[in-house]
């Protein structure tokens, strides 16, 4: 996500601790916590900033870039994404109009503040979990036991980390279902420190740890109501928590060249990248609202959101833009799967602290979070109860499905 950046936030750090400069054995260890070093630097990456902006950059490049506010994706490891395909894709057509109001509603109020506190508490509390240092590989360790503890032994649950070339693995929560369509709900689990990612801490507390343990939340009341009421839901329902997202959205990417190659069905990606941060919104003296993203996004899925959010949530939704690559939806929607995006507020009043040791939770409205737990909750169940899936053949605009 894009940030203005106080100067203060650059020196501070750096005045109060030694500048570390790594021995030649360490360049491109990742064993010490202090990775992406620098002799990868000097790596020519891919990388794409918009439909036809394509280049080759240096890993510093892509730092500058993102402190400028430019979101791009690193294509080098998936040039292929999105021409794997050797069928037509079909276009999907969501419900009218939502179907499971009087099962969903009243599953809302379990959706507890204390629970994204505490899980956000303990995720911020690494250093960083910038996705190449080892901090990152233990925060993406310590998610993957708290989404385990957290299903609590349910016994449908396919859970596994997504490893990568580098040391954080994205992980993989999947609820199948009695049809192979899959519905998928995202957040990235990384964090960073664009001036010094290998060095600074990067707490990211909203970016995206909110959107992290807001997903989490839903995850836990979805488990529990499918353990109540023995159902099997008629969709597969996966949620993802990826890795790289600060890099390029590296781990969505591999995760889904790996669906398109392999032939998976997903019919509905939502990715949630920060939902806690309201002040900029009631400061400006505006309603708080949920973010509609309605730019590079699934035109149909992305109504249907705004459906679920008027039904469902207690504040409206606001339209909004973000641009090419602001998340890993993206990542989604160029390998032909329909995707959305919804975000704490409107692009503009969205968090100042992003991408930097302030990223913090005193920042954050968990009432706010609530609000995008029961979207995210009334989303996944509504898509994966319904029977009644319409499909067109052949249209190849936007996103599609198999
Ligand atoms: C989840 O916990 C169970 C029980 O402790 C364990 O057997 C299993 O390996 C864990 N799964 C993962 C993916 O860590």
């Amino acid at each position: 996500m894009k940030s203005q950046i106080p100067i203060f936030f650059l020196l501070a750090p750096l005045l109060s601790s030694a500048f570390i400069v790594p021995a030649p054995d360490q360049l491109g260890t990742f064993a010490d916590g202090h990775a992406g070093s620098l002799a990868e630097d000097n790596e020519k990456r891919l990388i794409q900033l918009s439909p036809t902006d394509i280049r080759w950059v240096t890993e510093a490049d892509k730092l500058a870039l993102k402190r400028d506010g430019k979101n791009f994706m690193d294509i080098t490891d998936h040039q292929e994404l999105g021409q794997l395909r050797t069928t037509s894709r079909k276009q999907v057509v969501y419900p009218e109009s939502m179907q499971f109001k009087d099962k969903i509603t009243p599953l809302l109020k379990d959706l507890k503040k204390d629970n994204m506190r505490e899980n956000l508490e303990k995720f911020t509390s690494f250093h960083t979990r910038y996705y190449k240092s080892d901090y990152g590989r233990q925060s993406s360790e310590w998610l993957l036991s708290r989404i385990n503890a957290t299903a609590n032994g349910y016994p449908h649950l396919e859970l596994a980390p997504f490893p990568h070339r580098w040391p954080q693995s994205s992980i993989i929560a999947r609820i199948p279902g009695k049809s192979e369509r899959t519905v998928v709900i995202g957040a990235h689990q990384d964090s960073i420190n664009l001036f010094f990612p290998s060095l600074l801490g990067a707490p990211g507390a909203d970016d995206d740890g909110s959107g992290t343990v807001t997903i989490l939340e839903a995850f836990r009341v979805l488990i529990e109501h499918l353990r109540e009421t023995n159902t099997q839901l008629e969709q597969t329902l996966e949620f993802h928590w990826y890795s790289a997202e600060e890099g390029g959205l590296l781990g969505s990417q591999a995760i889904f060249h790996h669906y398109e190659k392999t032939g998976r069905d997903v019919v509905a990606m939502l990715q949630q990248d920060m939902t806690g941060f309201v002040q900029k919104t009631l400061d400006a003296g505006k309603p708080e609202s949920v973010g509609v993203i309605t730019d590079y996004v699934d035109p149909g899925l992305t109504d249907f959101i705004k459906k679920v959010i008027t039904e469902y949530c207690d504040i409206p939704y606001v339209e909004t833009q973000c641009g090419y690559a602001c998340s890993d939806h993206a990542s989604a929607s160029k390998g032909g799967y329909p995707s959305a995006f919804v975000i704490e507020s409107s692009f503009d009043d969205s968090d100042d602290h992003i991408h930097t040791t302030e990223d913090l939770i005193k920042y954050l409205s968990f009432d706010h979070m609530i609000q995008h737990g029961k979207m995210t909750l009334a989303l996944a169940l509504e898509l994966s109860k319904t029977k009644h899936w319409n499909e067109k053949q052949g249209d190849d605009n936007g996103g599609g499905e198999l």
